[in-house]
């Protein structure tokens, strides 16, 4: 059920809220609120530690030595919170491996920092995600 309330904005926030609401194309601007307020609760989640799921995106060259191998090694050593990876051949050199994961926050964050430092990867980030189900 939708609930209504009301917010108290200075002039210039507002306006600074409306031009954002426009560039993200949303049709109204408690699409907006709702949507960062679904953030801020994900990000809560994360911080506290709770079950999470996400997405590690990593681009690498697979010529760098031993690269695949400890790619591969970290995956076995993380097992149980690596539900799929997904692995595409960009070009001769490059490759596009996503590997969507699900446990206790810091132990994918823990993951994830693992694999994008390692040596050889040009690209990593990871997508933090929740179905908010403890707060919402
Ligand atoms: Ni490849």
């Amino acid at each position: 059920m939708l609930k209504r309330f009301s917010i108290s904005l200075e002039e210039d926030l507002l306006e600074g809220f409306d031009s954002y609401v426009n560039q993200h194309g949303y049709s109204n601007r408690s699409e907006a609120v709702r949507d960062l307020i679904r953030k801020a609760l994900i990000t809560d989640e994360w911080a506290s530690d709770s079950e999470v799921v996400g997405v590690v995106t990593m681009v690498y060259d697979h010529h760098k030595s031993q690269l695949q191998e400890r790619i591969t090694e970290l995956q076995h050593d993380f097992y149980e919170l690596i539900t799929s990876t997904t692995h595409i051949h960009m070009d001769h050199h490059n490759c596009l491996e996503v590997t969507i994961v699900k446990g206790i926050a810091s132990k994918v964050q823990d993951l994830s920092g693992r694999l994008i430092a390692l040596r050889g990867v040009k690209d990593g980030s990871l997508t933090m995600s929740s179905t908010g189900g403890h707060l919402i």
